[in-house]
């Protein structure tokens, strides 16, 4: 296999731009969400804070025209596989790819639209990672450095990141992990860490030993690096707050290999690197460059070309990058990867958007696998179709701060919105439209007052709603959705058909069609959200209008060609009964659980 970097510059590094790409259009969106790490099913929290909002405006981005690449992909390196393939005592390969299957039929299932979901244990990542390296290397920015490290003597080997785990130096939490605490967020050198014991074993029989790693020298990039961030206006304040919270810490070179076996071989010069053949580069320096690995993928399986999406060179200077992520990533995302990026001193395309998150909480605390706390994806859609979670965790995104799920009000949330105001308003008018109007589209009448109003709070509506997606505004975004529903219910209500139509048929007829308008217009509006519910309601018509729609309302109210054949869906949604919240409290654990 030739190195990487030999690939590159026969693939493309000097070729010119493609000529089919238009300058300046700003229409072509690569999204990426926090790669989940292999290590298990993902729990809600995971979904709410990257998956499902880069999903709800990767699918919003495609309705409006845009040309949209959504790539995700699992993190399969470093001690979290390591560690949970040995717990499930299989082989860290056959493990990965088992769940890698996992993660992707489940991901499907929930309706996450990705374009690519790769592996970064694939060949495009590992010959990326060693030629970053190696470019990194060339620039001065690597140092071969003799560190001392964590030996345990019962285990017989080195205990790198999560190998090890202790008291936090800085906030003196007692289940710190060697690579991050998760309770104040700081990122740790296991050598921080106050009476470390090894996860291997939980021996404390531990030694401090020397080994050689490579070191990426983040110093020398401080002030690139703080000039990058200040120059990316787009950034909302969650993102930038850590991101400057970490360089003003001052940023310190890191070590970007590690004492494990699984993993990306580290490499000079294409050949196996002298010294190293025992170690692999660090997951967190390979994790991401499996963002640009995984398009690779995503490009050698369907033949288009990544470089327009990556290489700021051949066209993706014109690309809105836009990543998705939890707060506990984006110190890697605003200092290592950018590290990796521009030490590089090649033209690669970075962020411009950088969307991050709080934490969903499950009621109080967190989330634990081991504890049994909480809801994971697979088990989530045992209990309910994917878009009662989606809208939820849409709706009560983690956004400005970290937000708790509780059953109640999981069941206020579906009860309210979904069953009640969209799902009672589709079936209300379709139902209608079958027993007096014959199953179709109605013609006749003409809009009066009422319709007039109507036009135009759905299409100031529309305005606000597009207006959120755009700014990724997510629960501000299910809001303005929400609203819209609630006006098409209050204008149902108001209208009255069932009344009109003993006195003016006329009438009845123009207030069913725009009832029915409404409801081929929620179905577009609500697909970011709920897609699988918007194809259920799109399937109520014979040809239902697709696309985003404009903010004129009376133009999206008088789509529907009058003769238009209907069918009712079945109920949409079914209510969350105070038996079944009784029942999943007692199952996954609740308020009392957490005492
Ligand atoms: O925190 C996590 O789940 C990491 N696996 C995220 C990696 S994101 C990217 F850098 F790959
Ligand atoms: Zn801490």
């Amino acid at each position: 296999m030739p190195a990487f970097g030999e690939h590159f510059l026969r693939a493309g590094f000097c070729e010119v731009a493609g000529a089919a790409y238009k300058p300046g259009l700003m229409s072509r969106i690569l999204i990426t969400s926090a790669l989940p790490y292999i290590n298990g099913v993902k729990h809600l929290g995971n979904l709410a804070g990257s998956m499902l909002p880069a999903d709800v405006y990767a699918r919003f981005q495609r309705a409006r025209g845009a040309e949209v690449l959504y790539i995700c992909a699992t993190d399969e390196h470093g001690t979290p596989a390591e560690l949970a393939a040995a717990e499930a005592g299989q082989d860290v390969r056959a493990y990965c790819d088992e769940q890698h299957a996992i993660q992707k039929t489940i991901g499907d299932a929930f309706g996450l639209s990705w374009d690519w979901f790769g592996r970064s244990s694939n060949p495009p990542n590992h010959r990326l990672t060693q030629h970053f390296c190696e470019a990194l290397e060339k620039n001065g920015l690597i140092e071969e450095r003799t560190d001392r490290m964590i030996y345990s003597l019962d285990d017989k080997r080195f205990l790198p990141d999560r190998y090890v785990e202790g008291t936090c130096p800085h906030c003196a939490w007692p289940k710190a992990r060697g690579d991050q605490c998760d309770n104040c967020g700081r990122l740790l050198d296991p050598m921080d860490l106050k009476d470390p014991y090894s996860t291997v074993s939980g021996s404390r029989n531990l030694e401090v030993r020397e080994t050689r790693h490579l070191y990426l020298l983040q110093s020398k990039l401080a002030e690139r690096i703080r000039a990058w961030v200040d120059s990316k206006a787009e950034f909302p304040a969650l993102t930038r707050s850590i991101a400057y919270k970490h360089l003003d810490e001052g940023l310190i070179d890191r070590g970007i290999t590690r004492d494990l076996a699984w993993g990306i071989p580290v490499t000079q010069d294409g050949a196996p690197r002298p010294g190293f053949e025992e170690k692999v580069f660090y997951v967190w320096f390979d994790a991401p460059i499996e963002y640009i690995g995984a398009t690779v993928e995503w490009a050698e399986a369907t033949g288009a070309a990544w470089e327009r999406w990556w290489r700021t060179d051949q066209g993706a200077a014109d690309v809105r990058y836009v990543e998705f992520m939890g707060k506990d990533n984006v110190a890697f995302h605003t200092v290592s990867f950018p590290a990796t990026l521009l030490g590089s001193e090649e033209p690669w395309k970075t962020v411009d958007v950088l969307k991050s998150f709080n934490w969903l909480n499950w009621y109080g605390g967190k989330f634990s696998t081991s504890g049994k706390r909480g809801v994971f994806m697979d088990t989530a859609l045992e209990l309910l179709p994917a878009d009662y979670w989606r809208w939820y965790l849409t709706a009560n995104a983690p956004e400005s701060a970290d937000s708790p799920f509780t059953w109640e009000q999981f069941q206020a949330t579906v009860n309210s919105d979904l069953a009640n105001v969209l799902g009672n308003f589709v079936n209300r008018i379709l139902k209608f439209a079958e027993v007096r109007f014959e199953g179709v589209v109605p013609a006749g009448g003409t809009p009066g007052a009422l319709e007039e109003k109507l036009f135009a709070d759905v299409g100031r509506g529309i305005e606000a709603l597009t207006a959120s997606l755009d700014a990724m505004t997510i629960r501000k975004a299910a809001q303005d959705l929400r609203e819209l529903w609630v006006v098409g219910n209050g204008y149902l209500t108001e209208a009255a058909p069932w009344t009109a139509i003993k006195t003016d048929p006329e009438r009845a007829a123009m207030i069913v069609r725009t009832g029915l308008n409404l409801v081929a217009l929620f179905s577009r509006l609500s697909a970011p959200f709920i897609p699988f519910t918007a194809g259920a309601i799109a399937g109520a018509f014979e040809q239902c209008p697709e696309g985003w729609p404009g903010a004129d309302g009376r133009v999206e109210l008088e789509r529907l060609p009058a003769g238009g054949k209907l069918t009712v869906p079945p109920v949409l949604f079914s209510k969350v009964e105070d038996a079944q919240v009784a029942e999943w409290t007692e199952r996954f654990g609740g308020a009392e659980a957490e005492a």
